[in-house]
C-alpha cells in the first residue's frame, strides 16, 4: 500500500502495526485574514470563501465539552458519542477480522452499481488485509463514531421495506429531514402535528438509532404564522413556546438538537443572515434560543449548524468568531454541525476540512459533518467516472473526520439517491445508496474512510514545482519572475513583482497531455504576498476553441507569511480539451505574488 496520504487509522492501531510518519498538512502554517474571495454561493449551498482568522492549529482536545454540563449522548473523546444508543451494532464489530483480497461487494472502483448486495449485508472492504465491516454502523462503530442519514417521513411511511431495511441495517444515527423543523411542527400558532417526527423517533428507538432534532430555528421552513410583522416579545415569546413544547415532548428520546440553522450570511453588512429573527431580534435570538433549550432540557445535546462552512475561509472564520464569543459569554453550545453539501466539481481538501474540525474541536465542541451529499452531474462523463469521484469525495470526508479526535458522527443528507432534496431540481445520485438501493463505490468510499484510510494521491503533475530547476515551466502572465530561496521556508520559490491585475501571476501551461483525462485531483501550493490580499488558483481550459477558467480554490492571505491554499477538484470535459494551464493569481496589482512546493496530483482508491 502507498504509505503517502494515508493516515493511521483505529484498526491499525489496534493490530499495533507501524503508523504511518506523514505529518498532516493541516499542521503547516496557516495565519490568514482578509476578506471573502466572493465566489458565489452554488445550488447545493457549497460556498467558496477565502478567509479571515485563524487558521488550522495543532492537536485537539478530542471534542471534550468543557463549556457546559451536559452529560448526555456519547462521551468525548476516545468514546465520542458513538456510545449512546449505538450499542446495537458496536459489540459486533470488537473481533474486527480482518480480511484479504480485493472483495466489492459494493463493489468500489467498477462503478458498477448491481454487484452490490443491498440486502444482504455483506461484507465489503478494501484489500490489503483490511478489516471487514458487514455495515457501515460496524465501520463506524470501530471507529467510535455515528453514521447519520437524514429520514423523509414520508418515504419512511410509504417509500417500503427497502428504504426502513437500509435506514435500520446502515445508521445508527437519524435526523429528520424536515419532520422536525417548526413550519411542519407547528401548521398554525396553536397547533402541532407531530405525526411524522413521531414516527421518525418511535423508529429510531426500534433500531437502536439515536436522534438529532433538526431544527428549531432557520429561515426556511418557519411557520407562515411567524413573520416580521410580530413585534420582539412576540416572536421571542412564540420561539421560547416552541422550543419548550417540542423539547418537552421528546425529552429523553433525543441524543440532540440543532437549535439554531444556517444564521451567518459573509454578503450582508452584518455578516448574520437577514432572516426573520435577526430582522425583529437582532443576533442576541441565538443565545436565547440556545440558553432557552438548555433550561428546557438540560440533558439534551445543543448544536449550531451552518452551511458552505466546512472549508476554511470567510463563512467558517465568521461562524467561528461568532460560537467562540457566544462561549465565552457562557451560552451553552455543546457542538457544531458543518454541512457539507458538496459538489465533486470542487470540495474542500482534506486539509481546510480537517484544520477546520480541529479549531472547532479545540474550543471544546463536538463536530458533527451534519449534511453530507455531492452533486456529481456538473462534471461531464460516464456514470463510472462521476462515481469514482463520489467515492473519493465520501471517503475524504468521512476519512477526515475519523482521524480528527473532535469529529463525532459523519450525517448523509438522505438514505438513497430516491431520496434527495437535489433532486428537486434536477436528478443527481448524490448519495451512498441508488435508485435500487444497492450500494454505490461511493459506500466502499464511506467504508474505507472509516477506516482512517484518506485517498491516495498519485505523481505530481506540475513540472518543477520547487522551482529547484529555477523559473523552467513557469512563466509571469504579466511582470518579472524571479526564482531565489524563499524566504522562511525551505527550498526555492517563484515571485512575480510588477503584476498589473489581479488576473496576474504565475502560470505553467502544457498540462494537456497530463489532465486530458480528467478525473478526480488534489491541489495545493504554499503562496506569499507582500500585502494582504486574496489568492486563488485556477485551471485555464481551452475547449471547442474557447478558454473558460476552473477555479480551484481561493483564500484570503495576510502579509509575509506562508499560506497552504489547497483544494480537490472533479475534472471533466464536453468536448476534447485543445490546451490545459493552472495559474496562481488574486492579489491587487503591484502586489508581489510568490509561489512554491505546487502539486496537482491524481486521486486514486486502492
Ligand atoms: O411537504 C410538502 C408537501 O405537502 C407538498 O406536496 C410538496 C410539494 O412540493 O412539498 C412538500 O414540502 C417540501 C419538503 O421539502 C418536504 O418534501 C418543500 O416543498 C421543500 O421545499 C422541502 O425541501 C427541504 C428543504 O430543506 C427546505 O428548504 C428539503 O427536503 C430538505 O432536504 C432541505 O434540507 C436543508 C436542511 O434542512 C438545512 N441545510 C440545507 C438542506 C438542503 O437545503
Amino acid at each position: 500500500m502507498t504509505e503517502l496520504h494515508r493516515w493511521l487509522g483505529p484498526w491499525l492501531a489496534s493490530l499495533a502495526l507501524v503508523g504511518c510518519s506523514e505529518a498532516s498538512p493541516a499542521g503547516k502554517s496557516d495565519n490568514t485574514a482578509g476578506t471573502d474571495g466572493g465566489t458565489p454561493t452554488t445550488a447545493s449551498g457549497e460556498e467558496s470563501t477565502a478567509s479571515t482568522g485563524s487558521g488550522g492549529s495543532a492537536t485537539t482536545a478530542a471534542g471534550a465539552n468543557g463549556t457546559n454540563a451536559s452529560s448526555t449522548g456519547g462521551a468525548t473523546g476516545s468514546s465520542n458519542g458513538a456510545s449512546t444508543g449505538a450499542t446495537g451494532q458496536a459489540a459486533s464489530t470488537a473481533g474486527m477480522a480482518t480480511t484479504s483480497g480485493d472483495s466489492t461487494s459494493g463493489d468500489s472502483t467498477s462503478g458498477d452499481s448491481t454487484s452490490g448486495d443491498s440486502t444482504s449485508g455483506d461484507t465489503t472492504t478494501g484489500g490489503g488485509g483490511r478489516p471487514s465491516y458487514a455495515t457501515l454502523r460496524e465501520a463506524a462503530a470501530a471507529a467510535n463514531r455515528l453514521i447519520g442519514a437524514a429520514v423523509d417521513a414520508a418515504a419512511l411511511a410509504g417509500a417500503g421495506t427497502q428504504y426502513s431495511e437500509t435506514l435500520a441495517r446502515e445508521f445508527d444515527y437519524v435526523t429528520p429531514e424536515n419532520a422536525t423543523k417548526w413550519g411542519p411542527l407547528a401548521p398554525t400558532s396553536s397547533s402541532y402535528d407531530w405525526q411524522g417526527a413521531d414516527a421518525i423517533v418511535d423508529f429510531a428507538e426500534g433500531h437502536q438509532e439515536v436522534v438529532k432534532g433538526h431544527t428549531f430555528v432557520w429561515h426556511e421552513q418557519t411557520p407562515s404564522w411567524v413573520s416580521t410583522s410580530m413585534s420582539a416579545s412576540e416572536l421571542n415569546a412564540a420561539l421560547k413556546s416552541h422550543i419548550e413544547t417540542t423539547l418537552a415532548r421528546y425529552r429523553g428520546r433525543m441524543r440532540a438538537w440543532d437549535v439554531v440553522n444556517e444564521a451567518v450570511d459573509v454578503n450582508t453588512a452584518s455578516g448574520y443572515r437577514e432572516s426573520v429573527f435577526y430582522q425583529v431580534l437582532g443576533p442576541g435570538y441565538i443565545a436565547d434560543a440556545f440558553r432557552w433549550a438548555r433550561a428546557a432540557d438540560p440533558d439534551v445535546l445543543l448544536f449550531y449548524n451552518e452551511i458552505g462552512a466546512e472549508r476554511l475561509g470567510a463563512k467558517s472564520d465568521f461562524m467561528y468568531t461568532m460560537i467562540q464569543e457566544l462561549l465565552d459569554a457562557g451560552v451553552p453550545i455543546d457542538g457544531v454541525g458543518l454541512q457539507s453539501h458538496v459538489s465533486t466539481h470542487r470540495y474542500p481538501s482534506e486539509s481546510d476540512l480537517r484544520a477546520n474540525i480541529r479549531r472547532f474541536a479545540d474550543l471544546g465542541l463536538r463536530v458533527n459533518i451534519s449534511e453530507v451529499d455531492a452533486r456529481t452531474k456538473n462534471v461531464p462523463g460516464t456514470q463510472e467516472a462521476r462515481w469514482l469521484m463520489e467515492r473519493i469525495a465520501f471517503q475524504q470526508v468521512v476519512g477526515s473526520c475519523v482521524v480528527e479526535p473532535g469529529c463525532e458522527a459523519i450525517t448523509f443528507w438522505g438514505v438513497t439517491d430516491s431520496y434527495s432534496w437535489l433532486n428537486e431540481e434536477s436528478e443527481e445520485d448524490p448519495l451512498l445508496f441508488d435508485r435500487s438501493y444497492m450500494r454505490k463505490p461511493a459506500y466502499a468510499g464511506a467504508l474505507d474512510g472509516f477506516m482512517g484510510l484518506l485517498p491516495v494521491r498519485g505523481a505530481n503533475l506540475v513540472a518543477n514545482s520547487d522551482f529547484a530547476g529555477g523559473a523552467t515551466g513557469w512563466e509571469a502572465t504579466t511582470g518579472e519572475l524571479t526564482v531565489a530561496a524563499a524566504e522562511g521556508e525551505s527550498g526555492n520559490a517563484a515571485c512575480v513583482n510588477g503584476r498589473t491585475d489581479v488576473g496576474d501571476g504565475l502560470l505553467q501551461s502544457g498540462l494537456l497531455e497530463a489532465l486530458q483525462a480528467g478525473g478526480p485531483l488534489a491541489f495545493s501550493a504554499m503562496l506569499r504576498v507582500d500585502a494582504p490580499s486574496s489568492v486563488e488558483a485556477a485551471l485555464l481550459i481551452v475547449e471547442g476553441g474557447e478558454e473558460s477558467e476552473f477555479n480551484i480554490a481561493s483564500r484570503a492571505i495576510a502579509q509575509d507569511q506562508w499560506l497552504e491554499l489547497s483544494g480537490y477538484l472533479g475534472l471533466g470535459f464536453e468536448q476534447a480539451p485543445s490546451a490545459i494551464a493552472l495559474k496562481l493569481y488574486g492579489p491587487a496589482s503591484g502586489v508581489e505574488l510568490c509561489a512554491t512546493r505546487v502539486q496537482l496530483q491524481p486521486l486514486t482508491v486502492d
